[in-house]
């Protein structure tokens, strides 16, 4: 598959890492881009040398929002009818292996949605986040109104959504957005050092990790604990655990098969 908006390679055959590239417009995202997007997300979720995924952009923008050039002439009956947006973006949401975002510059509007779609957050010093549809006349269309609350509070997220202004890489710490924050020259070493290493782990306790967090935000707490037990008990019936285990009586590293 060729792709014109985004760039795509692997790193030590075991991580794909997927540059989304319309520099000019600052990586707004497009309906083409997105289809690219999560096009080679479901070719690598579905590759099973793959252990892990990183979404990044430029140093000046991970993704300025969706691309208004394209939505200013819509109209409701288009927007509804095509279920404008989230139709796109369900599938990113459908992988099943990590996909970790790696921001640096600019994640506005559907930029910061994209990253909070992903399982975490990895951010430059130069990273800026923010969701500022208010000044367009529109709200979050992308799960902002929803994701960002969870990450930061009620009292974040309103003050971000409802003026429109941005927060910096240590403000998005703070609040508990981002998991990390590092140099600008540093942002792809530290993610790819987060996903080589992930990516050795069982495949199978991995995703049980992501679908078990995941549960923390759905639901109650109850279900959530009785989900996470319920994964917790099928991983004994694998091979990795017997390794896993057994290396660390026997002082040795584990060789996880993914079985
Ligand atoms: N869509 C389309 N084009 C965009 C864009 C976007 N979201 N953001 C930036 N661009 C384009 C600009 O139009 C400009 O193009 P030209 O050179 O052809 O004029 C180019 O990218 C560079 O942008 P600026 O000249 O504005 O660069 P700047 O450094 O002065 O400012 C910025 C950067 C603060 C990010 C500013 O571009 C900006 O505010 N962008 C819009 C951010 C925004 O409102 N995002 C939300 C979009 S709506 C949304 O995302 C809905 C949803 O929930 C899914």
């Amino acid at each position: 598959m060729t792709y014109e908006l985004i760039t795509v390679r692997t790193e030590a055959d075991k991580v794909g890492i997927i540059t989304l590239n319309r520099p000019k417009q600052l990586n707004a995202l497009n309906e083409q881009l997105m289809t690219e997007l999560g096009t080679a997300l479901h070719a690598f979720d579905a590759d099973p040398a793959i252990g892990c995924m990183i979404i990044t952009g430029s140093e000046k923008a991970f993704a300025a929002g969706a691309d208004i050039g394209s939505m200013a002439s819509y109209s409701f009956a288009n927007v509804y009818k095509d279920d404008f947006i989230t139709r796109n973006w369900e599938k990113i949401r459908s992988v099943r292996k990590p996909v970790i975002a790696a921001v640096s510059g600019f994640a506005l509007g559907g930029g910061c949605e994209l990253a909070m779609m992903c399982d975490f957050i990895i951010a430059a010093d130069n990273a800026r986040f923010g969701q500022p549809e208010i000044k367009l006349g529109i709200i979050p269309g992308a799960g902002g109104t929803q994701r960002l609350p969870r990450a930061v509070g009620k009292a974040k997220a309103m003050d971000l959504a409802l003026t429109g202004r941005m927060m910096d890489a240590l403000e998005a710490e703070r609040s508990g957005l981002v998991s990390r924050v590092v140099p600008l020259d540093k942002l792809m070493d530290e993610t790819l050092g987060a996903a080589l290493m992930i990516s050795e782990f069982s495949q199978m306790a991995v995703m049980a990790v992501k679908e078990s967090v995941n549960r923390a935000f759905e639901g109650t707490l109850n279900d959530g604990i009785m989900f996470e037990r319920r994964l917790f008990h099928a991983l004994f019936a694998t091979s990795d655990q017997k390794e896993g285990m057994d290396a660390f009586v026997n002082k040795r590293k584990a060789v996880f098969t993914h079985q």
